[in-house]
């Protein structure tokens, strides 16, 4: 009893912050959409010692939160993008797309055991009843397959040139869901106007579906293109890779007398072959280019 009253005391703030947020958003969204769960998978399995995503994704939450709980015990283990149990190996990750409302908050549990195993719910708040259920295997044994990312691709481009990255994420038990690109820590969509009409991501799985391969290519490539590369997989698994944009001429001589890093490297793209005609024809590109934009 007298824990219940100290859990009480401890989220009495949280309580009326949520009922406070429910009432003006009752005055606000009068006739607002019905929030809903986009499906996803709900049945993971792992290893033990491996780590789990279990994803849920909400479209028009409008001014609820989400919560996850399992439901062999009765609390909360997060709210909205902040953890309420204090389980370490447990954390959310949170990411929004307002363009269709959605918020997908995965509940992720690092070095997974067969205790983890079970139901867990997702909720959006107030709505009693209201939830997504995913059920999580944890076996209790090694995997067949070690999971694996690894990213390769053109280190050194010249300007004008294609930058070409690949990304490979294998998953233990089978190819994660999901590959994402950023470059220098934003998300890289094709239809930014930075990377419009010049980027193609291409996925597709490889035939025994534990790896799922993401080719990311980018053509004409630009000083601003140079930077560092994140290939990140719906398992929470991350690489990067630097890129150099190359100012043709110039960088290479300076690469080649400096610091040694590109043997590092395993790939490298060396497209330095340009004559003073084909030099003319950049040179006029690349005001066409400034004179467009600048329209
Ligand atoms: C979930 O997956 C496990 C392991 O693949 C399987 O044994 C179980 O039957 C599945 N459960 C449901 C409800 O599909
Ligand atoms: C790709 O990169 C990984 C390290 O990320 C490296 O071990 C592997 O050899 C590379 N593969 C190729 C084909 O370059
Ligand atoms: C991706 O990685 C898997 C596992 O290491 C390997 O079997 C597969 O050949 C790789 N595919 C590509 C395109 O690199
Ligand atoms: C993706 O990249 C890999 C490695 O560079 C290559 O083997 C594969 O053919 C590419 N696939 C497509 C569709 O471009
Ligand atoms: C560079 O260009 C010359 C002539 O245009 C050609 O003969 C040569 O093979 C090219 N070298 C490379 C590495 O493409």
């Amino acid at each position: 009893m007298a824990r219940i009253k100290i859990l009480f005391e401890e989220f009495k703030w949280i309580i009326i912050l949520v009922l406070c947020l429910e009432v003006s958003g009752r005055n606000r969204y009068k006739k607002y959409i019905e929030p809903n769960f986009v499906q996803k998978a709900n049945n993971i399995t792992v290893h033990r010692g491996q780590t789990a995503v279990l994803e849920c994704t909400v479209e028009n939450l409008g001014p609820k939160t989400v919560v996850w709980r399992k439901k062999s015990d009765s609390y909360v283990l997060s709210i909205g993008d902040r953890m309420y149990a204090d389980i370490e190996e447990m954390s959310v990750d949170v990411s929004r797309s307002p363009k269709y409302d959605r918020i997908q908050t995965d509940l992720i549990i690092k070095h997974a055991q067969p205790s983890h195993s079970g139901l867990y719910e997702c909720q959006i708040s107030s709505k009693k009843g209201y939830n997504f259920i995913v059920q999580l295997n944890v076996l209790d044994t090694q995997p067949a397959y070690e999971p694996a990312l690894t990213i390769n691709g053109s280190v050194y481009v010249s300007r004008f040139s294609k930058i070409s990255l690949t990304c490979n994420a294998t998953g233990a038990v089978r190819a994660p869901e999901d590959i994402d690109w950023f470059h220098n820590g934003q998300k890289i969509r094709q239809n930014d106007p930075h990377w419009r009409h010049r980027t193609l991501i291409y996925k597709y799985q490889e035939v025994p579906g534990r790896s799922l391969v993401s080719n990311l290519s980018v053509e004409r490539a630009r000083d601003e293109d140079a930077g560092t590369y994140i290939c990140r997989s719906s398992d929470k698994d991350t690489k990067s890779i630097t890129v150099h944009v190359l100012n043709a001429g110039k960088d290479i001589s300076e690469r080649e007398v400096g610091n040694g890093i590109s043997s590092k490297h395993d790939h490298q793209t060396l497209e330095n072959n340009c004559s003073s005609q084909c030099r003319l024809l950049n040179v006029l590109l690349l005001v066409t280019s400034v004179l467009l934009v600048n329209r």
